[in-house]
């Protein structure tokens, strides 16, 4: 959700921060902060609305020679937009600085037992209640009477607070320390040479450290120059992440470079994977599971947005396949419901960034119940693809803009792949899993051809950039793609869009089409077609626009809609790999011929770490 990051080393922090923070922007950006003590003087202490990108000329003038420091870039939750509510957030006497990524659900209490006891609030937020808190048991002494030190006070702190956490805190009267804590929001600590860099997310701590500690929950680290301290102590592992990855080139964004790597995702997904003679897959990453998997009966699916409809797409895949009953929910609802479980059940969590709360919150809801947990994840080293038993990266690489795409694509891949395996352990003959294994070595190059056509779809783009809403239709495996296009549309385009199963049209929504709301049908040459024919022709006969996503070669669907893309043939059970990415373009070209912030859209962020 924000980001967070901090130094401590023999260098200006200010900069190292600075630079932290702008590869962090993606994750959260409506407002910023820094906090940098500055040896001897008063601490630099800098708070902004607005995007951290552009505002580097004039803080890099300053000169802050301070070299231990923190700073946020913020995605509003609780409180609203504004520099009061911006990180760091202080104490009474503005001598504790914290920086905070979760919730503290109790403050609402806290705050006011701290109000009682007079603590003076200067924004509306949850965190500002640890400041107060850090601030009262700094003064506080213990049952011993001896004084406490700040990473005392912060654990003391911690134990009064209900919710989640990855925070940063400094102190006046400690000010060689930086202390880190987290429970259930992602903390790292690179390690370089006696210098750390500690940031929420590795793209923010690559440049600088190549060896990295992840802080546990529950867990408060001490960092000083040279000295890292640990609750347990541990060597710092390798990270596995390539810097150059998170750099936009010489594309204009990150997301027309992440659409156009969605051919490469496949290729990374599937790379030495394959064994197209024995028509299986090789994931290494479910080994230690194997004979236990062979065991199960049912699977349940969970995942958020996007991850959401590539988990839908996997149950057609699954069950088609596999032959495995599997149930899909999104995380955010999955952990009110009362699923019937048994020990032949799984569940396969699908995300991105390992890092989606709702998601994690079913992780752990069901791995108390004993149900095997597998990843389907892109991020390496994130809480998710630690804490479930076993699981299959995805290697898309990383993905910064907030709209996510080839992760997609790289999610559908994984399941493919997941269905692959699962079905040869079953009934899935040699030749089905030959059938499946080659069509994917395949659809890399077939992607490949579909962005070729980027300027048709720019210029179908600037045909309908006036209309205001759309309805996105595709039946069977495709539509959970027509709700992944009609996401991404609204997500960055901030236009209205619906996507449902082309069925459901005719049950109620049919009532809004007229010739202001156009339809997208994915309407490929498929065990579906003759039904999504019907579909578009009721459309048709109500005054609607039709633009089709349609096999290659299909000339007569031209006679029925208004616009055509059209995407080479593959098994049907790959189709979504193919057929999202016309719709990747389409949102993207939408949104930047509206002039939005494409990897940016407002109100969103990158990762979800809150529920
Ligand atoms: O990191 P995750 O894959 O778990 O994220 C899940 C969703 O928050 C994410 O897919 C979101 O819907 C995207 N912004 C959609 O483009």
């Amino acid at each position: 959700m924000c980001g967070i990051v901090g130094y401590v080393g023999k260098k200006p922090a200010l900069p190292i921060l600075l630079s932290g923070l702008k590869r962090l922007e993606y994750r959260g950006y409506d407002s910023y902060g820094f906090c940098v003590f500055n040896a001897g003087q008063e601490p630099f202490f800098h708070k902004r609305v607005g995007k951290i990108s552009g505002a580097d000329k004039e803080l890099l003038e300053m000169d802050i020679q301070g070299t231990i420091g923190e700073a946020h870039t913020r995605w509003a939750t609780t409180g609203s937009v504004t520099e009061a509510n911006a990180h760091p957030h202080f104490d009474c006497n503005k001598e504790i600085f914290v920086v905070h990524n979760g919730i503290i659900e109790n403050y609402s209490e806290l705050k006011d037992q701290l109000i009682n006891e007079g603590h003076k609030f200067s924004s509306e937020t949850d965190t500002e209640v640890l400041a107060h808190l850090i601030e009262k048991f700094l003064k506080e002494k213990t049952e011993v009477g001896e004084k406490r030190k700040l990473e005392e006070a912060v654990a003391v702190a911690l134990k009064l607070v209900k919710g989640t956490y990855g925070l940063l805190v400094m102190a006046k009267s400690e000010p060689e320390k930086l202390v880190a804590a987290r429970l259930s929001s992602p903390l790292l600590i690179g390690v370089n040479d006696g210098e750390y860099i500690v940031a929420s997310d590795p793209i923010a701590i690559a440049p600088f450290a190549s060896n990295i500690v992840y802080l546990e929950d529950y867990e408060i680290a001490v960092i000083t120059l040279g000295n890292l301290s640990l609750a347990k102590e541990r060597a710092p592992e390798k990270m596995e992440y390539e810097s150059e990855e998170a750099e936009k080139g010489d594309y204009e964004n990150f997301m027309l470079k992440e659409i156009m790597e969605e051919p490469t995702a496949v290729e990374n997904a599937i790379k030495g994977r394959l064994i197209i003679e024995t028509g299986s897959v090789k994931l290494g990453g479910l080994d230690s599971v194997a004979e236990k998997l062979r065991e199960i009966d049912n699977f349940i699916l969970i995942g958020c947005g996007t991850a959401h409809y590539a988990a839908r797409a996997g149950e057609y895949m699954l069950e088609e396949y596999a032959g495995i009953k599997t149930d899909v929910d999104v995380g955010s609802e999955f952990r009110y419901r009362k699923p019937i479980l048994n020990d032949k059940t799984a569940a396969i969590f699908i995300s991105q960034s390992g890092e989606t709360a709702d998601t994690l919150a079913c992780l752990h809801e069901l791995k108390q119940k004993g149900v095997l947990s597998l990843g389907v994840t892109n991020s390496i080293g994130s809480t998710q693809s630690r804490e479930t038993d076993a699981g299959v990266y995805t290697r898309s690489g990383p993905e910064i803009a907030v709209a996510s795409t080839k992760a997609f694509v790289g999610q559908l891949a994984t399941l493919a792949m997941i269905t692959v395996y699962l079905g040869r352990q079953r009934t899935m003959s040699l030749v089905t899993g030959s059938r499946i294994v080659s069509e994917l070595a395949r659809i890399p190059d077939l992607a490949r051809q579909i962005l070729l056509q980027r300027e048709k779809i720019k210029a179908l783009a600037e045909k309908y950039k006036g209309y205001k809403n759309f309805w996105y239709i595709g039946r069977k495996y495709n539509a959970p793609v027509a709700m992944e296009g009609a996401l991404k549309l609204k997500e960055i385009s901030y236009l209205h869009a619906e996507g449902i199963p082309g069925g459901e049209l005719k049950h109620g929504s049919l009532a809004l089409v007229d010739k202001d709301f156009p339809t997208i049908a994915i309407c490929l040459s498929d065990s579906v077609y003759e039904k999504m024919v019907s579909n578009i022709q009721e459309v048709k006969a109500r005054g609607g626009i039709v633009i089709a996503i349609a096999t290659e070669g299909n000339e007569n669907i031209k006679k029925i809609v208004d616009d055509v893309i059209y995407i080479p043939k593959t098994l049907e059970m790959l189709s979504p790999l193919l057929s999202v990415i016309p719709l990747h373009l389409f949102s993207y070209y939408m949104a930047v011929a509206l002039g939005r912030d494409v990897d940016r859209p407002r109100n969103l962020a990158k990762s979800v770490t809150v529920e």
